[in-house]
């Protein structure tokens, strides 16, 4: 397992192109199940957690074909219904499977993607999801199994909003008989870039982006070309690396539009940030200023953006309070950020900043992807040097995140095969 060794204290400045969201080319990815026919999708991230579900694509019988950042996946034959537990277990998103091969095939069965280091993370919300279109769903030996004879589609109301959730039921209703209504829907980008991907495909939905998705069945998809939507959260992690490291850095090919929360708190923290229609510049500002974030839903602050901009208000002057209101667990990185000399303390779902004059590199370890993140960014701000672990973590879903972070005067190198 590799290291990063991050020598920190470095202004960043330059220009830095954001990738593909990994969060839409998941279930965009998943999506091809639903139908034969050829699927061109481009701007797909080179990030392990793309490389699973491709796998399990290949498991699952369908073929696929890489050349840069484009996939070609023809759907066509689907020989097996079933995502096994070696490839659901490293990534969650394993389970966008199940409402495509449900509705395309009768039936799936997707290893319960088990723990996970921010919380429980439970998917009963998209069982019960495809429970009310018709489905069979039981667990066994630890997988879900779903069956159907054909699905039927009725109202759905989730609890609370849910991404993959929303998707993947969302997905399966594209193919059931009748009109399928979901209420309390994500609204989240990622979610309003796989119904474009179906529509093109020849779905019929409408509301997606809202709280209100209407999805009028239909007997089959058609393969279609589609471009992934720019990955906000990797912008926003840029964008905090240049403000917490008293730099200047453009992110250019993204929309600034999917990330107003995320601006507005670093607008808050006393970063100039110039937003164009699809460039973000930020500026920092001599000294950061704390301020108060409460993680939401989409158009709420990110959650994934929780970890860097932890980071970022360790350095800031007075005390910030983060609230995390999606994932309660979410805190991994507050014991490692200590180890860099950040005053961090959490009491439940709160926690409480106290910004310091700098922070000192140490040996730290990634828990999760986005702890991961925030952690090299204060690795990057701190004096001295700083010895990132398990950075297998970050790898899941940030695209050549060292040579990006190069490219902005980071200094960065890789150890190779240390735990
Ligand atoms: C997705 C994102 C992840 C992001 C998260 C929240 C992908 C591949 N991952 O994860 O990066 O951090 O949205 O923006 O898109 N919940 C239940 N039961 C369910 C489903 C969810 O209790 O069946 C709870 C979760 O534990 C969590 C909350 O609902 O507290 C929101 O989770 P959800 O939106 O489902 O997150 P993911 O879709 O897993």
């Amino acid at each position: 397992m590799d290291r990063l060794i991050v020598t920190g204290g470095r202004r960043l400045e330059g220009r830095v192109t954001a990738s593909g969201a990994k969060n839409a080319a998941l279930p965009i990815l998943a999506s091809t199940l639903l139908g034969a026919g050829e699927c061109v999708i481009s701007n797909v991230p080179a990030v392990r957690d793309v490389g699973t579900m491709l796998e399990l694509l290949k498991v699952l019988g369908v073929s696929v074909t890489r050349e840069a950042g484009r996939v070609t996946v023809d759907s066509t034959a689907v020989r097996s219904v079933e995502a096994p537990y070696d490839l659901v277990k490293t990534m969650r998103a394993g389970v966008l499977v199940l409402g495509p091969l449900l509705a395309r095939c009768g039936e799936a069965a997707v290893s319960l993607p088990g723990g996970c280091a921010i919380g429980p993370r439970p998917v009963d919300w998209h069982v019960d999801g495809l429970r009310r279109l018709g489905a069979a769903v039981s667990l066994e030996h630890g997988c879900i199994r779903a069956r159907t004879a054909g699905l039927t589609g009725a109202p759905v109301a989730f609890r609370m909003p849910t991404v993959t959730g929303t998707e993947n039921v969302m997905m399966a209703a594209c193919l059931a008989r009748g009109t399928t209504v979901l209420t309390n829907a994500a609204c989240e980008p990622e979610v309003v870039d796989l119904a474009d991907f179906l529509i093109a495909r020849g779905a019929k939905i409408d509301g997606a982006g809202s709280a209100r998705v209407v999805i009028e069945g239909v007997p089959a998809l058609r393969g279609a070309a589609h471009e992934v939507i720019p990955d906000r959260v990797e912008t926003g992690t840029y964008l905090c690396a240049g403000a917490m490291t008293g730099g200047r850095v453009e992110v250019d090919r993204c929309r600034p539009g999917h990330l107003e929360a995320a601006l507005s708190a670093l607008r808050g923290a006393g970063a100039e940030v110039t937003a164009a229609a699809r460039s973000v510049t930020v500026a920092a500002p001599r000294r950061l200023r704390a301020v108060d974030v409460a993680t939401a839903p989409y158009p709420g602050f990110p959650t994934d953006l929780q970890a860097p901009m932890m980071a970022l208000l360790c350095l800031a002057e007075g005390t910030s309070v983060i609230t995390e209101s999606v994932f309660e667990g979410r805190w991994l990185h507050v014991p490692e950020l200590r180890r860099l000399g950040a005053a961090v303390t959490v009491d439940g779902a709160r926690a409480v900043v106290k910004g310091c004059d700098g922070l000192s590199g140490a040996p730290v370890m990634a828990s999760d992807l986005r702890a991961g993140a925030g952690l090299l960014l204060a690795g990057l701000a701190a004096s001295g040097e700083t010895a990132l672990a398990r950075i297998y973590h970050m790898e899941r879903g940030y695209e050549r995140i060292e040579e990006k972070l190069r490219g902005l005067g980071a200094v960065i190198r890789r150890e190779r095969g240390r735990a």
